[in-house]
């Protein structure tokens, strides 16, 4: 079984398709841009999608595009992060929080396909493959760590500030895409 990824840093026309997809990459200091950057190019070239386009948030017909899924967090994220400066003192590195928000469903493009799972979705779980690629990278621990352990049937989630925004920037945007998706949010189900 070889390296379920490669780290790609060339692809001039890959970077711009994703510099323009991208939101929030001017919030971030130049090399952390870059790296995020070369992040989801690496993640897309080994990846089955011909195009970002075609990367889903979830399996199945209808499907939501990724790349909405991402920026949407990013956003939710940031605004959460801003509120809780202002009204609980907390403070958020830019260059630690965009990169876990832009970052954290990296793998998805190695994981999922329209309609089903790739190879790679039955040995790794979603949060790991990324928080591989992202340490191959040179991330700060905080940013593998937090994208490692946030996916919803992690075994625990980290109890940072990034993490709990992280958790609910993510959520309230994955609701949203259910709910396009005709599926049932997470805030309407119940525990079984
Ligand atoms: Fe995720
Ligand atoms: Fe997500």
């Amino acid at each position: 079984m070889g390296s379920p990824y490669s780290i790609d840093h060339g692809s001039n026309w890959r970077r711009r398709a994703v510099e323009d997809w991208l939101w929030g990459l001017d919030l971030v200091s130049p090399g952390v841009r870059e790296r995020i950057v070369t992040a989801w190019v690496s993640a897309w070239v080994s990846s089955p999608h011909e195009a970002l386009e075609d990367m889903v948030f979830t399996p199945g017909t209808p499907s939501y595009p990724l790349m909405a899924h991402v920026n949407e967090v990013t956003r939710a994220g940031l605004d959460l992060a801003r509120r809780a400066e202002a009204d609980w003192g907390a403070a958020f590195d830019r260059d630690l929080l965009l990169p876990i928000l832009i970052l954290h469903d990296v793998d998805k493009p190695l994981l999922y396909l329209r309609d089903g799972h790739t190879a790679l979705y039955h040995e790794l779980p979603h949060g790991v493959v990324g928080a591989m690629l992202l340490k191959d990278l040179g991330f700060p621990h905080l940013v593998v760590s937090t994208v490692a352990t946030h996916a919803g049937n992690a075994p625990f989630h980290g109890r940072t500030p990034e993490a709990h925004v992280l958790h609910y920037a993510d959520l309230f945007a994955a609701d949203h895409a259910l709910r396009r998706m005709g599926r049932t949010p997470f805030y309407l189900r119940r525990g079984g």
